[in-house]
């Protein structure tokens, strides 16, 4: 399955709040700027870029060193996650993290709301290489709406006669002043499992600061997060009530260095706090049953 032409997208929905582009040749994108806020995403992986509610600093972290190429993953944005979290249980030949991220999704509804936020609706499209992966008929959904939060609402239908066991996530980076003096509140006495202990399980003492590489799955936790960032005079709030899990990333400077596409500096300004089910939080679907994981980003000024 291609990715469209900006000129076709360009026939089929005409918004006074979104135009279409291509951040580089042959991939397209789709730019919201509306009263309340603005965004930019791209087709592949109906992959959200950029966000800024109006008048404030950019929400969303996107490296200057992406890499915007069919068929790999952008770095940074809120990459989706999906029909798995990490390694392929039992096929390590399976992309990390699932193959949503990476197949063209179709654009399916672009409308504007009431309160002046834009809303638009992708569905993932299946092909001969997705279904190689992934063989259960399970249609995916991603509602995004671009207003004074940015809100992201993953829904997942199985339309076959099993039960499918399910990982997703919301793998969004997030714009910080500095990883130094950043807290994220909110996992306190959660447990986790430590990828970077060997998968050790541990439990949160106090809220999340960072002062080299950090890989955590957080389970069993549905609670607010919250970014706390004085050089910002913000935080960040991260609302997620059906994703019993958060992944907490920071890849510090020697892996940020082995990536290439994080920027020199990159990971001094970024965190990733990741909404998901993942590991033991992943969710079994009974066959004609549809499960949907909403997030929604907002802002307060510290
Ligand atoms: C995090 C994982 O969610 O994503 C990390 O916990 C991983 O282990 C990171 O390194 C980035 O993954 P990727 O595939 O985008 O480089």
């Amino acid at each position: 399955m291609a990715l469209p032409s900006v000129a076709s997208l360009r026939q089929q929905f005409a918004l006074d709040s979104i135009s279409f582009y291509e951040p580089a040749p042959d991939f397209p994108a789709v730019r919201v700027e509306n009263r309340l806020g603005r965004a930019e995403i791209a087709i592949q992986g109906a992959q959200v870029m950029t966000y800024r509610p109006a008048g404030q600093e950019p929400v969303i972290w996107l490296s200057t060193d992406a890499k915007f190429k069919p068929g790999k993953s952008i770095r940074g944005g809120v990459p989706v996650c999906w029909p798995w979290f990490g390694p392929h249980d039992e096929d390590a030949a399976k992309p990390g993290h699932g193959y949503a991220r990476t197949v063209p999704w179709g654009l399916r509804q672009a409308v504007e709301l009431d309160n002046g936020a834009t809303q638009l609706t992708f569905t993932l499209e299946e092909s001969d290489a997705t279904r190689a992966m992934w063989p259960q008929a399970t249609p995916v959904e991603l509602q995004i709406t671009v207003g004074e939060s940015l809100r992201l609402e993953l829904t997942t239908k199985n339309m076959g006669s099993e039960p499918v066991v399910l990982g997703e996530a919301l793998h969004t980076y997030f714009v910080i002043s500095d990883i130094a003096k950043i807290a994220v509140q909110g996992l306190e006495g959660a447990s986790f499992y430590d990828k970077v202990d060997g998968m050790a399980r541990k439990v949160q003492k106090g809220p999340v600061t960072v002062g080299a590489e950090v890989d955590r799955v957080y389970v069993d936790t549905n609670a607010d997060c919250w970014i706390h960032d004085p050089g910002l005079k913000r935080r960040i709030r991260v609302h997620a009530p059906a994703a019993n899990s958060t992944i907490v990333w920071n890849p510090w400077q020697e892996k940020a260095d082995q990536m290439g596409d994080l920027g020199e500096t990159g990971y001094q300004g970024m965190i990733c706090v990741e909404s998901g089910n993942a590991l033991d939080n992943r969710v079994t679907l009974p066959a004609g049953k549809s499960h949907a994981m909403m997030v929604k980003y907002s802002v307060e000024a510290l």
